[in-house]
């Protein structure tokens, strides 16, 4: 399909091309080099991480978070089960056990409370869990004092999914910097990007310094190439950091682009009876990747499924959200803990039309096309 609205196409911000010249120039066409070495500390500079790794995508940083965290084969990993696959698919690539929790229905993220109960069950069995990979889910914080303090009162590793959320804060500080790693994606449908790439964050030097030598092939500091361990080919290459070096200096803009979307659908939307959404409480702060929204189902008459399909007749790109991991058919046999947040946003939620090249006018356009459609 070829839409005429994208969901979140990429948004150069004018210097890009301007690094990979220099880049091209210097010729620092590798996995190292200077754009790659000031993305990183820009990144660090942005957020408030002491260290940041740049690599190949947000999974690859995924992957490197469980490594440093010490997840083994045969370890529980808890994870936010209502993600895409990427949160989750990187715990088997160590050989652990996923542990599916559900969410609570304010932010549609990890449900402390669930949390908590699946850890004392999961104890009660004998069974520790060893990290948990929360997700902040379209750029939503989850409820990260509670999650945290109970991570801190269990012994837990607290690894977080960052990945659509940077810009984002929780309390003031930049989400990916509260756990012990953390983690973005400069993904082409991002809110910035390095057409694909990622970032690990974390406060701690060695754990900075093992996901650097597990990315780079896990190279023995010796004159010859040794390895007493398995490595990875997960670098960020210097072209895409310098990518990322011109999209970081406008990400602010796009935030607020971002949020300013979502307001205009919400202000459109007013007349939807029994439209919910992803709320900001005390201290939250999205950077509202997606516009994203929960009809309900009896009292809108109409299923996500049936506006999903009608905008794309329309040539206007819609996606349901994305479905629970305790529902995929791969994930069928691992253990689910809570009820049916989840599920339900799964079956309800709709995300619209979000890039930060949108105009009110176009917002306005997609939004009357919806009303029109559903007679509401
Ligand atoms: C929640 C979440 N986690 C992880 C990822 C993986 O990031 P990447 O595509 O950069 O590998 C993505 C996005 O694709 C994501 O949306």
């Amino acid at each position: 399909m070829n839409y005429k609205i994208w969901i979140s196409p990429p948004h150069m911000g004018g210097n890009e091309m301007k690094y990979i010249q220099e880049a091209f120039d210097s010729n620092w066409i590798a996995p190292a080099g200077p754009h790659l070495d000031l993305f990183e500390s820009e990144l660090c500079a942005y957020t408030g991480s002491m260290h940041t790794v740049a690599l190949s995508s947000g999974t690859a940083a995924l992957h490197l978070a469980l490594a440093v965290s010490g997840v083994e084969k045969g370890d529980i990993v808890l994870c936010q089960s209502l993600t895409f696959a990427a949160s989750a698919n990187p715990i088997l690539y160590l050989g652990a056990t996923p542990v599916f929790i559900d969410s609570e229905p304010q932010t549609w993220n990890i449900c402390p409370d669930t949390l908590e109960q699946a850890i004392t069950q999961l104890l009660k069995s004998g069974k520790k869990p060893k990290a948990l990979i929360c997700v902040h889910l379209y750029g939503m914080p989850c409820q990260l004092k509670e999650v945290a303090d109970i991570c801190d009162q269990y012994g837990i590793v607290l690894i977080e999914d960052a990945a659509e959320a940077m810009g984002s804060t929780y309390q003031g500080q930049h989400l990916g910097t509260f756990g012990k790693v953390g983690v973005a994606s400069f993904n082409g449908n991002k809110i910035i990007t390095t057409s694909a790439g990622g970032a690990l964050f974390t406060h701690n030097k060695n754990d900075a310094q093992k996901a650097r030598f597990l990315a780079s092939q896990a190279k023995d500091p010796a004159p010859h190439f040794q390895h007493s361990e398995m490595g990875y080919n997960y670098r960020m290459s210097n072209i895409c950091a310098a990518i990322g070096l011109g999209q970081l200096e406008v990400l602010n803009e796009r935030v607020a682009r971002r949020r300013r979307n979502f307001e205009c659908y919400l202000n459109a939307f007013q007349t939807i009876p029994g439209l919910s959404f992803q709320e900001e409480t005390e201290g939250m702060f999205s950077n509202r990747w997606l516009s994203t929204f929960l009809f309900d189902h009896e009292k809108s008459k109409l299923t996500v499924d049936q506006i999903r399909s009608h905008l794309a007749e329309n040539g206007i790109e819609a996606r349901q959200v994305w479905k629970p991991m305790h529902l995929q058919p791969f994930y069928k046999d691992a253990p689910y803990f809570g009820g049916n947040v989840a599920a339900s946003v799964f079956k309800n939620g709709i995300c619209f039309p979000s890039g930060s090249t949108l105009t009110d006018e176009q917002i306005g356009a997609i939004s009357e096309n919806i009303l029109t459609f559903a007679k509401m």
